[in-house]
């Protein structure tokens, strides 16, 4: 969010409390990461990422590799409607919902690339104060719409007042300005209903009267070169008639009722003989999205239910999973082929699926158990090709391709028994390499030949990091080895100078100036005050959450 405060802003109780996170590294574990036994085509995907474990955390460590590189964020977050599902905890209080979508939502924004978009799901219950939210985010001119999906497809019989038939999409642009989307293409399952007659060759169209309606071109009067007699299937003659009798006017000239005769049908109805003309559905660039998706084309909770049985029937099915041609539309209209898509609540892993089988490459994030009771075995069907269901057919999916499997790592800095913090036991060189060129900003790439070159910030720039107390003959000769056409950052337990020199003029006391090649820094002091370490969960669950202030009453959104 910007520093200054918009005129029109939405404020809750610690809305100007921020986590200062810790960007964790992430460590694969490669029992739990997928690959298809082969190649099934030359475009298989197989860098896809599947991270166990709070999504802040998480969006945190994607930052520096993915800081503006992915185009389409689909959130299905938990809606805050105080139900307890069965596999994750969805009642938390408004204020405290508001802050955890809110430092979500502000690393989304960075991780999408300029041309990029973000979805998000929710009822009645928060949509609208995410609306303001999202407006302060994103700001007000990169909100896109708001797209009503028909969740269900019956009335609950039991409902107090509404039966709620619908869910909210918000939809965002990083910047509205260089969002170029896609149009839907009306095929197969994207056919709107009312394309309702099929030709002698199966295509699907509508009619529409050729006799022009309304407006300023329907009389005779106005277009007379439109009125003319055309002959109907039984020889008559039929003229162009408005509703009041008088004469009208044909939407077409003669020369392209000629032309066009064999997309022109007569309908026979009360007042005798009409002619209409068929409007095909296959035909043109496609159509651009509504901002109502029905559930006959995009699927309703009901669908994504029997999907999930279908493809796990012996499995306590999750509770809230989304059909896979919703997310089939949204990337659809939001991403291409090979683009990076990112679902940071990955529930029983639709995005992940959907995307796969369309081709883009995908990063979830999931921290309950069902991530690996549900996500895993979902994706590896998928991967298989063992997964009929869902939009399979529709994109002639074939299998292939594969993922990693991602947990964080823990917090880099633990206490001690005297309460100081130090580097955590459960670190091993190369870890602790990795985490500090994140913390640094380097690029962690360790060279198999110069053990000091563990990372890069430019071509000429290294880190190198241990745990070591480095002598001044062992900084003297890193020096040397450096050289002068090249800088090294050295993170290290300690460190001792030649004596004397601090004592002498011109001389820092960390030695840059008697070796110009060397920055020499301790750690963990070195980055100490850069975050808040050993917080391991900020995540909704409510017994992980802050207290709340003492007065009942001040909870209430202002
Ligand atoms: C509504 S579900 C998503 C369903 C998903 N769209 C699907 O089609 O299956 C929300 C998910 O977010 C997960 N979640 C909630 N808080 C999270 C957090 N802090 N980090 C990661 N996942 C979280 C929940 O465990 C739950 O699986």
């Amino acid at each position: 969010m910007t520093n200054h405060r918009p005129k029109l802003e939405l404020t809750w109780i610690g809305k100007e409390n921020r986590p200062r996170l810790e960007p964790r590294i992430l460590l694969e574990d490669p029992e739990k990461s997928y690959h298809a036994a082969h190649r099934v085509a030359d475009h298989d995907l197989f860098d896809n990422r599947l991270i166990f474990g709070d999504n802040l955390l998480a969006l945190k460590a994607l930052e520096q590799e993915f800081t503006g590189k992915i185009m389409c964020i689909f959130i299905d977050p938990p809606y805050n409607t105080g139900s307890a599902f069965e596999h994750y905890d969805d009642g938390v209080e408004h204020s405290l919902w508001l802050s955890l979508m809110r430092d979500r939502i502000d690393v989304l924004k960075s991780l999408l690339s300029l041309d990029g978009s973000l979805w998000i799901t929710l009822d009645d219950n928060e949509a609208h104060y995410c609306k303001l939210l999202c407006d302060e985010v994103f700001g007000r001119p990169n909100f896109i719409g708001n797209v009503i999906w028909e969740k269900s497809d019956s009335p609950r019989m039991d409902a107090e007042f509404f039966s709620s038939r619908h869910d909210h999409l918000l939809v965002y642009a990083k910047d509205k300005s260089r969002t170029a989307w896609n149009r839907i293409p009306v095929g197969e399952d994207e056919t709107p209903a009312h394309y309702d007659k099929l030709d002698e060759s199966g295509r699907k169209y509508y009619l529409k009267p050729l006799r022009a309606m309304g407006g300023q071109g329907d009389s005779r009067a106005t277009r007379p070169t439109l009125f003319f007699g055309m002959t109907a299937p039984d020889g008559t003659k039929v003229f162009p008639k408005r509703q009041d009798g008088t004469d009208g006017a044909w939407r077409w000239n003669p020369t392209k009722v000629e032309e066009e005769k064999d997309r022109i049908d007569w309908v026979n109805g009360r007042n005798g003989w009409s002619p209409y003309y068929r409007i095909y559905a296959d035909t043109g660039s496609g159509r651009p999205p509504e901002t109502i998706w029905p559930h006959e084309e995009v699927g309703s909770n009901r669908t994504s239910k029997a999907e999930i049985k279908q493809l796990f029937p012996d499995l306590i099915p999750f509770g809230t999973p989304k059909p896979e041609r919703l997310l089939k539309r949204v990337l659809t209209v939001a991403s291409n082929p090979g683009d990076w898509v990112l679902d940071s609540f990955g529930g029983s892993g639709t995005t992940g699926a959907v995307a796969h089988k369309m081709g883009r490459r995908w990063i979830m994030v999931e921290l309950g158990e069902h991530c690996h009771t549900h996500i895993i075995p979902r994706l590896k069907k998928v991967v298989d090709g063992a997964d009929p269901g869902g939009i399979t057919e529709a994109v002639n999916w074939k299998g292939g391709g594969g993922f990693r499997y991602y947990r964080l790592a823990p917090s880099l800095l633990e206490k001690d028994k005297w309460g100081q913090w130090v580097i955590s036991k459960e670190f091993n060189p190369g870890m602790l390499a990795e985490a500090v060129c994140k913390l640094e900003g380097f690029t962690y790439a360790p060279s198999e030949t110069v053990y000091w070159q563990q990372g890069h910030s430019t071509e000429r720039d290294f880190i190198y990091v241990t745990t070591q107390h480095l002598s001044a003959d062992q900084l003297a000769q890193l020096s040397d080895e450096v050289g002068p056409d090249r800088t090294l950052l050295v993170l290290c337990a300690a460190f001792r100078l030649p004596a004397g020199w601090a004592a002498q003029a011109g001389v820092s006391k960390d030695g840059t100036e008697r070796y110009p090649n060397l920055t020499v820094k301790k750690i963990p002091k070195q980055v100490l005050s850069r975050c808040e370490w050993g917080h391991d969960d900020y995540s909704l669950k409510v017994e992980n959450l802050p207290k709340a202030p003492p007065k009942p009453g001040q909870m209430e959104l202002i």
